[in-house]
């Protein structure tokens, strides 16, 4: 309390005090109010003393700006660093300043994890900033975009989802939609029909969970196979309600879900009662191996633990068998079908068409997202090392983002786009598109393109922006785009005009 600025009491108080100043009985009036202004204040405001925002008022905006558009010096919404364009380096800026320029050295006055979180911080207020001037795409039904390599008609292809999560296409030329709700159901000749398929799994809709993919084998042709995912709900030895990620794979018939078999399900002892960070993806190798990613739950620390299911992805054959060279098979107590860990809540997964490389997205908490390259047995590091800050602005567990036997991202999205599915462009439509790994963001509601050359990002371009949350991207068989969205909930696709 001692500290407490009196220029932030009412004004009417404050005059009141003033103009009483002399009178004990104000003085005595006074201190009442103070003391139940400030308990007030206190308990209302929600964020801690030495939030960043409030360090960055306190602190810098003096010289570059209330809003980082300057004021003694420059600001940094022009997103221009004289530094070099780097959050260690803007992070270096910050803690040993730079006197021949005025830059005072906060390296004392902030810990380390507060010039982290201000780091975060100011990359948070250019992206805002960004978001409202930008001149991104935003385009609505049958509109002509002019991306920087390809011209393209935005088309929707089906509306009338209630909160498509996943796409898939079948070679008949039918296309399914798995709904959040658990409804898996069929678009036939451009129509979404009215009745989804009867029969498929239970799933627990809540939070995060839901039915979360649908996945044609390869085969699909010969053998009819279709694997799904989901949020598994059930009762664990306490009688608590608890959920996993599960699979399994099972054939339609006459509109009926039938041949079910479970190819992945956790012992019940690892569900928990959290409704968040499931995952969810699937990928087939073509080489007779799945892959699917797992959420760590909303348990942060058990992504670095190998004998759980949670925060990892896994390896297994088409029929739910484990390899017997995953890397942690002949590890004990190791959950067997663990291809990696150290994940925090995966939601893209694609195999590079030409390398065979595994390729994997991961949101992050308040910046952070990643795009990693998966290997057997290799440690990505949640919640040891991460970009990204906590929500509440205080730094991950010891807030480090690089350290010995963990592997760094091949690029992370700070602040966060909450990047969602993903997958590489094999089609011939867009010729200048081959290869090219399209990223959805869902807050950021964005399709992202990359060009990747070996194993680093060489250009991104935001595709178009602002016109829903965008779940997932697929080829089309038919070489076309396609992007699953969720508000509107819609299916579009992307068809070249020249
Ligand atoms: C007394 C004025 C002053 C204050 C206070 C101040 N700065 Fe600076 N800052 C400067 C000047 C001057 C520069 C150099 C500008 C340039 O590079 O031309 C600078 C540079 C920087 C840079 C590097 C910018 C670039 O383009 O590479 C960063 C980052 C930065 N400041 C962050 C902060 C933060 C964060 C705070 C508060 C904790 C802060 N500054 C407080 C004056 C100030």
């Amino acid at each position: 309390m001692k500290s407490f600025p009196v220029r932030r009491l009412p004004s009417c108080i404050v005059h009141l005090a003033i103009s009483l100043e002399r009178s004990a009985v104000a003085c005595a009036l006074f201190a009442i109010l103070l003391v139940g202004f400030t308990h007030n204040a206190s308990a209302q405001r929600k964020q801690p003393e030495r939030s960043i925002p409030n360090l960055y008022s306190n602190f810098c905006s003096a010289c570059h700006g209330i809003n980082m558009g300057g004021g003694q010096t420059e600001g940094f919404l022009d997103d221009t660093w004289n530094v070099g364009n780097d959050d260690a380096k803007i992070a270096e800026a910050i803690r040993v300043g730079n006197t021949n320029k005025g830059m005072i050295a906060f390296g004392g006055a902030l810990s380390e994890a507060e010039i982290r979180g201000m780091v975060v911080y100011i990359r948070e207020t250019i992206q805002k900033a960004k978001n409202q001037t930008g001149n991104f795409a935003k385009p609505v039904d049958g509109e002509v975009v002019a991306s920087q390599d390809h011209k393209f008609r935005f088309k929707m292809v089906a509306s009338g989802l209630t909160m498509p999560w996943s796409m898939a296409f079948l070679p008949d030329g039918r296309m399914l939609v798995a709904e959040r709700s658990g409804s898996l159901r069929v678009i036939e000749q451009g129509k979404l029909l009215t009745n989804a398929i009867v029969g498929t799994p239970q799933v627990r809709a809540q939070g995060q969970g839901g039915l979360m993919e649908v996945v044609p084998h390869p085969g699909f042709a010969t053998n009819g196979w279709i694997y799904l995912s989901f949020s598994d709900g059930g009762s664990n030895a306490m009688g608590a309600d608890v959920s996993m990620t599960a699979i399994v794979r099972g054939r339609i018939r006459d509109g009926k879900w039938v041949d079910e078999q479970t190819i992945f399900r956790a012992p019940i002892d690892t569900y928990l009662s959290t409704s968040h960070h499931f995952g969810n993806r699937i990928v087939f190798d073509g080489l007779g191996y799945l892959f699917f990613s797992i959420g760590d739950r909303g348990q942060m620390e058990n992504a670095q633990d190998i004998t759980l299911p949670n925060g990892k992805i896994h390896r297994l054959h088409e029929d739910g068998r484990i390899p017997v060279d995953n890397p942690f098979v002949k590890t004990n107590r190791a959950f067997a079908s663990i291809w990696s860990f150290g994940q925090r809540n995966p939601q893209g997964l694609a195999i590079h068409p030409v390398t065979g490389e595994l390729w994997e997205t991961e949101h992050g908490p308040r910046g952070g997202d990643e795009l990693n390259l998966i290997r057997p047995g290799l440690n990505f590091g949640w919640p040891v090392i991460c970009y990204g800050i906590n929500y509440n602005g205080l730094p991950i567990t010891e807030g480090l983002t690089a350290k010995e036997g963990m592997e760094q991202p091949v690029i992370h999205w700070t602040p966060s786009i909450a990047v969602c599915g993903i997958d590489f462009y094999t089609g011939s439509r867009f010729p200048k598109w081959k290869t090219n790994l399209f990223v959805t963001g869902l807050a950021s509601q964005e399709l992202r393109r990359l060009v990747i050359e070996g194993h680093a990002v060489k250009h991104q371009e935001i595709v178009f922006k602002n016109v829903g949350r965008i779940r997932d991207v697929a080829n089309g068989p038919d070489g076309y785009l396609y992007v699953v969205m969720n508000g509107p909930d819609q299916i579009v696709r992307l068809e070249p005009t020249e």
